[in-house]
């Protein structure tokens, strides 16, 4: 293709509005047709509109497994087997809407995600990075808030109503969005129940997630209309194309597990016992079946729907380490930044940092503990700082960890006479 602009000795007039080549500027040649700029304009307008309608942006960028997976490593530490399942699943879903967009009678079925690990490991952390990095809407609900239609508590409806307002109400945004349950293990009908045997209310949530899960039309009311917000009205949206993931910390399953093998009397107890004293979080989930979280307690039905399993492991100390120093908003940068802006240095030696992971694995809390141990550390300092001239460092270490001795301060005028750089 050529730009005819400069042959003034022939005559060119755009191929779709008529015009000549002198009212319209520059026209765009292919074999015997031209083309004008606003008719470019107009085409691909057209074109963009057809598109969005579908999911045209997602599709374009298409987010290879690898891509996610090294996106995810900027900001979570270890989990490989876990971010390697998540980004395989989110891949094959979104390609899966491509392919039904594509050719109607294709129909690869929805694979929803069920994520088990220990608190504070990161499930959170996967799914807001997974979302943040595909640019769709996304949403956290936290299933023990959740109640049947009609009960006290917010209706199943209140998730997409969630998912609708990160999304200013985009139907078809919202459609093709990521909406994460949390402790979904709490909707167990039989965790903490043994004196009345069943909770049924943990049930029948599930039983109402069911259809949402699975893909269907819901009628989901939301204030607007007037300025008061009083008017209800009801949008329809269609899950059918929403990916749920589902997480939760699952306390106990490895005895369920490890009961069914001596149930089973297949003679694999002893391999199992053998792995579960000691061994971590995932390696104790290795054997897990359906029937283990059915036993559980979830109901059959949902588990079929959850059919892509990721297991999060426990984070040991190097991992800690790892957390707070290595991803691109690590804990310590964020603290050494605010130290910074009062002219201050803040460093921890390497025995503080193992102190304050094994204090964190000590508490239970993985990564999670991590925020409150060190800021109960520099507490003290945060609040004296802003008002001392002549501290240019404060060093942490174990002691200081341990909380035997203060913070280590460093001030100008000890460098003055003691004649330090
Ligand atoms: N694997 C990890 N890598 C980096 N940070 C983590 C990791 N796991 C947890 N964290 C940190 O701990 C906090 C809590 O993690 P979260 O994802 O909410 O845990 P979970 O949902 O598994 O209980 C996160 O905000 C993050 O700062
Ligand atoms: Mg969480």
């Amino acid at each position: 293709m050529t730009t005819k602009r400069h042959q003034k000795d022939m005559k060119f007039c755009c191929s779709f509005c008529g015009r000549d080549q002198s009212l319209v500027g520059s026209l765009v040649a292919g074999p015997s047709v031209y083309i004008c700029h606003d008719c470019i304009k107009q085409c691909s307008g057209l074109l963009t509109e057809e598109l969005s309608e579908s999911i045209a942006p997602l599709i374009a960028e298409l987010q290879k497994p690898k891509e996610l997976h090294t996106y995810l490593d900027k900001y979570i530490t270890g989990q490989n087997q876990a971010k390697k399942v998540l980004a395989v699943a989110v891949y094959n879903h979104y390609k899966r809407l491509l392919y039904k967009n594509l050719n109607e009678e294709t129909n690869i079925n929805k694979s929803n995600i069920l994520m088990i690990g220990p608190t504070g490991s990161g499930k959170t952390l996967l799914a807001q990075s997974l979302a943040k990095k595909l640019d769709v809407p996304f949403t956290i609900v936290d299933a023990t808030t959740l109640t049947e239609a009609g009960y006290v508590g917010e209706d199943i409806e209140s998730i997409l109503q969630k998912l609708l307002t990160s999304c200013d109400y985009e139907v078809e945004k919202a459609e093709h969005g990521i909406i994460y349950i949390d402790e979904i293990d709490k909707l167990s009908s039989r965790a903490d129940t043994h004196h009345s045997g069943r909770d049924v209310s943990g049930e029948g949530v599930q039983q109402a997630l069911l259809k949402m899960i699975e893909g269907s039309v819901v009628n989901v009311p939301v204030k607007g209309g007037n300025k008061h917000g009083t008017h209800q009205e009801i949008i329809k949206i269609n899950t059918e194309n929403i990916l749920f993931i589902c997480g939760g910390a699952f306390a106990g399953l490895e005895k369920v597990i490890e009961k069914r093998g001596e149930n089973s009397g297949l003679g694999f107890t002893a391999s199992i016992k053998q792995i579960n004293s000691g061994h971590k979080f995932a390696a104790k989930l290795k054997g897990l079946e359906t029937q283990d979280l059915i036993d559980f307690g979830l109901i059959p039905e949902f588990v079929g729907r959850l059919s892509v399993t990721a297991i999060l492991d426990e984070l040991d100390a190097h991992d800690l380490i790892e957390v707070m120093t290595q991803p691109q908003n690590a804990l310590l940068k964020q603290y050494q930044y605010m130290f910074s802006l009062e002219d201050c240095e803040l460093s921890f030696t390497p025995e503080a940092l193992e102190t304050i992971a094994n204090l964190a694995i000590k508490k239970r809390t993985g990564a999670r503990g991590l925020r409150t141990i060190i800021e109960n550390i520099l507490l003290e300092t945060m609040y004296d700082l802003p008002s001392m001239e002549d501290v240019y460092k404060i060093v942490i270490d174990k002691d200081v960890v341990l909380g035997v001795e203060p913070p280590h301060q460093y001030h100008y005028q000890q460098k003055l006479v003691q004649g330090l750089d």
